[in-house]
């Protein structure tokens, strides 16, 4: 949800900032700027489109400069436009933000009574009067910056250069994602690290409520209260290869690809033995599953869907009673609070705004026993809990995730197999078992990439429909529902996932030629039931796609295409089940042509509510 960079250099910033911003550009893509001081004078190019069309017009002015700000945009207040781009001036102050100000409309009108006059619909135009009305008022900019920020709500993360005072950026954060670079040449701050490994590997994540003056010759930091503080300097490991494209063409391709490897990196630590450890969720973990009485998920979009299988394995597994809910809806729903719930957050970004507020509902309820599931270990919320599970998957760039949630289920499968053995539930030889699946995973996956041919065959006539139902059972019916999510959100054809068990119960008045029905159809114990479910999808003149396990024994026959999957694999099916359906909306999304990894109306960590 909007990315924003800030540089001060000995070198020219410009290429900087836009190569910044191209990193950032996962964040929202709506329409990017930038703004820097020339002489001490403020440029400010904006763009309605891409980075790629802001790079343009600064290329075209031969744009140079020692400091500057830029921000690519997710819109939440006001159209994509020119108009509403950051960054947004004050009288020769410029302001790029990442977050939303919840009270901006009561200090527009404010500061509109004060003469300030606003030219874009935007929250963060208040923010650059702000400051400057503090300005106005004879602070210094470190100061007025640090003041203003005290009395924003809502989230933020902000950069501000000021005319004639070229020696300094000022940043801010509270809520929104901020970190500093300490470069050769300069000072830098950006919404991640991505952003800055072409500068530097030297970051500082900033905590909420900090505000940062970065100078040519370094930095310092305060606490919204004005104390110094310090803070650490991290050298990250993060691979500038992990965010290149390489031989790929898109992200969510590569993303796809490099699941066997993010799965055997995330299932490291059960490499090597044949017992599970609690301990992998943290040193108390043992303790707080063995008092754990029931379990409550809590996530959105793809990562709740990964908390819908876990329901069923530590249901069946682990015998711990689970609910899983969706963030935005636990988050303002009166609830019953449990002290002997453990709350398990699943987020790969960690930044989600719903989840972290959900889990800090939870909190609140007085349900302390927490474990965050996330791919981004210096993360707002892997920071909120007590135990944490850190997937290995790699940056994430693509909008549609992928990597993220197979490595969730690993996480999952651990936690499950976790429970069961502190409940004593697991004997010697199914924990055997079950590890022996789980490390033989990658290379269970890597085979059903293998099916990417037939994949993209089928892709092709899915590209000329304009709905599509997914369906499932059991642990298989959250991956319909990715499935469909997937679909949808990178090719725009309508998806809609049942349970196969409810389609007499109303949509199988929507079968008919034109509605092709894809079916997540493994060995499993259910699937004589889904074979029924699908014999009513073929008495109504409905197209099947099947994709069954090598035993699942459903004929091809005219109107009902199979692909066959490997053997089943048991508990871990979902796994390898949900790897065609990445492929399926890939290569849909390929023929339809659409922008695969920056999916209209999307952007990645939402950060906004
Ligand atoms: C779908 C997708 C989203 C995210 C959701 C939660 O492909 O990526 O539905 O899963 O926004 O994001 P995280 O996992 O970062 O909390």
């Amino acid at each position: 949800m909007c990315g924003i960079v800030t540089a001060i250099s000995t070198q020219n910033v410009v290429p900087v900032l836009l190569e910044g911003l191209r990193k950032l550009e996962y964040r929202g893509y709506d329409s990017a700027g930038l703004a820097v001081l020339y002489n001490n004078d403020l440029v400010r190019l904006r763009a309605a489109g891409r980075v790629a069309d802001l790079a343009a017009m600064a290329d075209e002015r031969s744009l140079a400069a020692n400091i500057g700000i830029a921000h690519t945009r997710w819109a939440t207040h006001g159209e994509p436009s020119e108009r509403n781009a950051h960054p947004h001036i004050s009288d020769g102050l410029a302001v790029v933000h990442n977050g939303i100000i919840e009270n901006y409309e009561e200090i527009r009108e404010r500061l509109t009574a004060k003469g300030f006059k606003f030219t874009s619909e935007t929250d963060t135009e208040t923010i650059a009067h702000l400051v400057k009305d503090k300005l106005n008022e004879g602070l210094d900019l470190f100061e007025a910056v640090r003041l203003a920020a005290n009395e924003l709500e809502g989230a933020y993360a902000i950069g501000v250069v000021c005319e004639n005072d070229s020696t300094r950026a000022i940043v801010a954060r509270k809520g929104s994602p901020l970190l500093l670079g300490v470069g050769e040449e300069g000072m830098y701050a950006a919404s991640d690290t991505s952003a800055l490994l072409q500068v530097t590997r030297k970051v500082i994540y900033l905590e909420d409520g900090d505000v940062a003056e970065l100078k040519l010759d370094g930095y310092r930091i305060c606490l919204s209260d004005g104390t110094p503080v310090e803070r650490g300097i991290t050298v990250s490991s993060l691979s500038a290869d992990a965010i290149e494209l390489g031989q790929y063409r898109h992200y969510m391709q590569k993303e796809i690809f490099e699941q066997p490897q993010a799965l055997a990196n995330t299932l490291e630590m059960i490499a090597g033995g044949n017992v599970v450890s609690p301990q992998v969720f943290g040193a108390q973990a043992g303790e707080v599953l063995g008092a754990t009485r029931r379990v409550l998920i809590i996530a959105c979009g793809t990562s709740f869907h990964a908390g819908l299988v876990a329901r069923y394995w530590l249901e069946s597994i682990a015998g711990i009673p689970c609910s899983v809910e969706i963030a935005s809806e636990y988050r303002y729903r009166t609830s019953v609070p449990d002290p002997d719930t453990l709350v398990v957050v699943i987020s790969q970004s960690g930044e989600t705004a719903d989840t972290l507020a959900a889990l800090k509902h939870a909190k609140s309820l007085g349900m302390n026993k927490t474990l965050a599931i996330c791919n981004v270990p210096e993360s707002a919320i892997v920071r909120e809990t007590a135990l944490r599970f850190i997937t290995r998957a790699g940056p994430e760039i693509g909008v549609a995730s992928t990597k993220a949630f197979t490595t969730q289920l690993a996480a999952l499968a651990l936690l499950t197999l976790s429970m069961a053995k502190v409940n004593g539930r697991l004997t010697e030889e199914d924990e055997s078992r079950y590890l022996t699946a789980m490390r033989h995973l990658p290379v269970a996956v890597a085979k059903v990439l293998e099916l990417e041919p037939e994949i993209e065959q089928w892709a092709q006539r899915f590209a000329s429909k304009q709905h599509a139902l997914f369906l499932g059972r059991g642990r298989h019916w959250p991956i319909a529902m990715e499935g469909a999510l997937k679909l949808k959100e990178i090719s725009y054809i309508h998806a809609e996932s049942y349970a196969a068990g409810e389609l007499k119960h109303g949509p199988l008045a929507l079968v008919d030629r034109d509605m092709p029905v894809i079916a997540v159809a493994p060995a499993d114990e259910l699937i004589e039931k889904l074979k029924s479910n699908l014999q009513e999808v073929r008495a109504r003149g409905g197209e099947l796609y099947v994709f069954a396990d090598a035993g699942s024994e459903i004929p091809e026959s005219d109107g009902v295409h199979i692909l066959h999957m490997p053997e089943h694999y048991g508990m871990l099916s979902p796994v390898l089940h949900v790897i065609p359906l990445q492929l399926l909306s890939y290569h849909a999304a390929l023929v339809k042509g659409t922008d695969v990894d920056k999916p209209r109306n999307l952007a990645k960590s939402v950060t906004v509510e």
